[in-house]
């Protein structure tokens, strides 16, 4: 099964708009088969969006590196639970390159993640074992039955100008990250981890990348953004 992940990033720019957003993607995804849909809106929406019966699921895209001290202007993931999501991003590009995020940091924020009961979709970019090491140090088998990884460098998003990565490179990136997998915890760690591609992913181009590339799911910023596009791309997905 695909795992499909909406990356709103600051947008929509109003609550009405979110919703309207939310709404028309909910009315038209509720058909579609074998396909998990997560949607991560800005936080403060969250509340608005999960009110009712949807076969979309919602996550946060960052959260606090610790639940339970005060931290100033920081959302714990018992909060984002709290308000209905299943999933939070963490170690986003744009994060660790505009609010220079560390693997240590990003690894405090997986443990925190996890432990307050969240699914951790794992972004890494170009230093992709370097940061699967850092950012996976310490957590258990256990956990890692709870986390996807996306295989996402700044250079292919299409807001940075961005171009995607060929699906060829990119099955040699899933060969990589599974190895690093295996030798920190388990071939069937290895086996079990989903692994996914975000850059300039689109309705046009998602084919190429669902035959060649054999990745488990996407993570979607600009093209999550319309819901006749992001329809188009979640039905391309579930023909496979
Ligand atoms: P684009 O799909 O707009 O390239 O964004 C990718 C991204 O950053 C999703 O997290």
């Amino acid at each position: 099964m695909q795992l499909i992940i909406a990356n709103w990033k600051n947008n929509p720019k109003t609550l009405a708009r979110a919703k309207s957003l939310f709404l028309s993607i909910r009315q038209r995804a509720h058909k579609l088969k074998n396909i998990e849909v997560v949607v991560c809106p800005p936080s403060l929406y969250l509340p608005e969006l999960s009110v009712g019966v949807s076969s979309l699921k919602l996550g946060g895209q960052d959260c606090s590196w610790k639940d339970s001290v005060p931290l100033t202007g920081e959302i714990a993931p018992s909060m984002l639970k709290s308000l209905g999501a299943e999933y939070v991003i963490l170690g986003h590009s744009e994060r660790r390159r505009y609010l220079q995020e560390t693997d240590a940091l990003i690894n405090r924020k997986i443990k925190s993640a996890l432990k307050g009961g969240l699914k951790v979709i794992f972004c890494v970019g170009d230093e992709t074992r370097n940061q699967i090491r850092r950012g996976l140090d310490g957590i258990g088998g256990a956990g890692m039955v709870r986390l996807a990884i996306v295989y996402e460098p700044l250079s292919a998003i299409s807001t940075q100008k961005g171009s995607p990565v060929a699906p060829s490179e990119l099955r040699q990136k899933k060969a990589l990250i599974q190895n690093a997998l295996k030798q920190m915890f388990s071939r069937a760690v290895a086996q079990k981890v989903r692994i996914l591609y975000g850059g300039s992913v689109n309705e046009k181009n998602i084919k190429s990348f669902l035959g060649a590339a054999g990745m488990d799911g996407f993570l979607v910023g600009q093209a999550s953004l319309n819901s006749s596009r992001f329809l188009r791309l979640l039905r391309a997905c579930e023909r496979g």
